[in-house]
């Protein structure tokens, strides 16, 4: 049973506050899976070693406007293009039994292309990760595309905004499954379309850094979505797979209520918001193959009312049956990204009205400030709460799949006792296996965002995920343990939370 969701919605609202941040005393399943995250961008560095091509990241940070990043790039970052056994080390101390990490697409083919064969540093980098992670007992989990577009590709036709994308993407998909999938058992075609899709399209804040609001945003989806179905498809024509490993696609969001639980219109805005972000994904690839009703519906009426984008016609692309086919239920489990929550209301006033993949949601968000908030990543505050209600949204509205929750995690300027980040760590554990005990949500793995301190993308190096530290000023990239390391560390030996 699908798209459930919203029926559910409306029982957590009323939740008492003191029952609902309760610590719940049990143990996690046998079996369930701890890992931690990183992508190439944000930790390898080595960005032209090896002979690798240029990425649109590579591009952007290069060119960036000093507004944005003022000068910091991940040419070098954590080095862990170098320093992989550094990596490795932290990862067997802290009793991870899965790693997930990404691939470089341009490490492996320096033009996005297969023509002069794959690069072979790049090929033995990947291989000599995977196999010191099988080696102590550590599951790899691969991530193809975390946002790192070879350039040429960006270059010659556009990117993701092409449909050309698609069998450059599946040959590369093809390549890696081949080289990789003897060992390699749980792959993501892509790491948060929407974001991708949204500030790289959208805003322009990330690489590649277009400002095609109207249909860029929208284009760049429907191309990810078809990108993914034939990989997923290729990937089952080579390799037969254990229940919850396989292929998925992670899907990002804030849990988000509306602001006025009373007010129909603040129901219809949270609705509007979230099926923007998240059903825009989920909807096609767990529901049905297509987009939600109400999406077609606010982004094709938009463009009836407003006649200076008449031209462009219905802004959303359309899927072919044949197309809905292949991507209905191309995904072997949910893979969840989530940090915070936001409550929504229907008075949209954002000073970017005008960027209208924002207004297509015609809602305005505001946090609580009671909630604990990051310093400089300061979208995020600690939520606990919201990730076991999103969990049991999932449930309801993508249907009853095993789900990891592939990233979650604070972001904090402690270089050591990061007791921020323990809480959080501590209240959304709790909250998961909340979820698992007394929700009965199918949740298989649990992976801390981030491994390590690393380049946040258009906000440099100030703000810091990591659960080790790491001085981007020592040539040595030493990793430092941090508090938050030592509680997940000692959480994953007991498996749980004891009184
Ligand atoms: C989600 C992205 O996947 C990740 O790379 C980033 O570090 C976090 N958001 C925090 O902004």
């Amino acid at each position: 049973q699908t798209g459930q969701g919203r029926r559910i919605w409306k029982d957590f609202i009323f939740q008492d506050e003191y029952e609902r941040d309760k610590i719940y005393y049990d143990q996690f399943p046998d079996g369930i899976g701890w890992a931690a995250a990183s992508s190439a961008y944000q930790i390898e560095g080595g960005w032209n070693e090896g002979s690798k091509g240029e990425s649109i990241w590579d591009n952007f940070t290069h060119k960036s406007p000093c507004w944005l990043l003022r000068n910091q790039t991940g040419d070098i970052t954590c080095d862990s293009y170098n320093k992989i056994d550094d990596d490795i080390a932290i990862i067997q101390d802290l009793g991870l039994s899965h790693y997930r990490f990404s691939l470089s697409w341009s490490r492996i083919f320096s033009d996005g292309r297969n023509t002069s064969g794959p690069l072979a540093d790049g090929v033995r980098f990947y291989n000599d990760t995977i196999n010191k992670l099988i080696s102590i007992g550590v599951e790899p989990m691969v991530t193809l595309f975390y946002w790192d577009l070879p350039q040429a590709l960006q270059d010659d036709f556009g990117g993701f905004n092409s449909s050309d994308i698609i069998d450059h993407y599946v040959n590369y998909a093809d390549f890696c499954f081949r080289t990789f999938g003897d060992r390699v058992k749980y792959w993501f075609t892509f790491n948060e379309p929407y974001t991708y899709c949204s500030a790289g399209h959208g805003l322009g804040v990330s690489a590649p850094g277009l400002s095609e609001p109207e249909i860029g945003v929208y284009q760049c989806i429907h191309n990810m979505i078809l990108s993914h179905a034939y990989a997923y498809h290729r990937y089952h024509q080579l390799f037969t797979t254990a229940f919850a490993q396989g292929v998925s696609i992670t899907l990002g969001t804030e849990w988000v209520e509306p602001q006025d639980p009373l007010s129909q219109e603040h129901w219809d805005a949270a609705d509007r918001y979230l099926q923007s972000q998240f059903g825009v994904l989920g909807h096609p690839i767990y529901v049905n193959g297509d987009y939600p009703d109400l999406l077609k519906e606010i982004v094709y009426n938009k463009t009836q009312n407003q006649p200076e984008w008449a031209s462009i016609g219905t802004r959303l692309p359309e899927f072919t049956p044949e197309e809905m086919k292949l991507i209905n239920k191309s995904s072997d489990f949910f893979s969840l990204q989530m940090y915070t929550m936001r409550y929504v209301t229907p008075y949209y006033d954002h000073p970017t009205s005008f960027v209208s993949f924002i207004s297509d949601k015609n809602a305005k968000t505001l946090c609580d400030t009671r909630w604990p908030q990051s310093p400089s990543a300061t979208w995020l505050r600690s939520t606990p709460w919201a990730l076991r209600r999103l969990l049991s949204y999932i449930k309801a509205e993508f249907g009853d799949n095993p789900i990891w929750v592939t990233e979650n995690g604070f972001e904090t300027n402690e270089i050591y006792n990061d007791y921020k980040r323990v809480f959080f760590y501590k209240s959304h554990l709790n909250e998961v296996l909340k979820a698992i005990k007394k929700d009965g949500v199918d949740v298989r793995g649990y992976s801390a965002a981030t491994l390590t301190d690393d380049f946040e993308w258009g906000a440099g190096f100030t703000p810091k995920f990591g659960l080790y530290y790491v001085d981007f000023a020592d040539s040595n990239r030493t990793r430092y343990e941090k508090r938050s390391a030592i509680w997940y560390k000692n959480m994953i030996q007991v498996q749980g939370f004891t009184e």
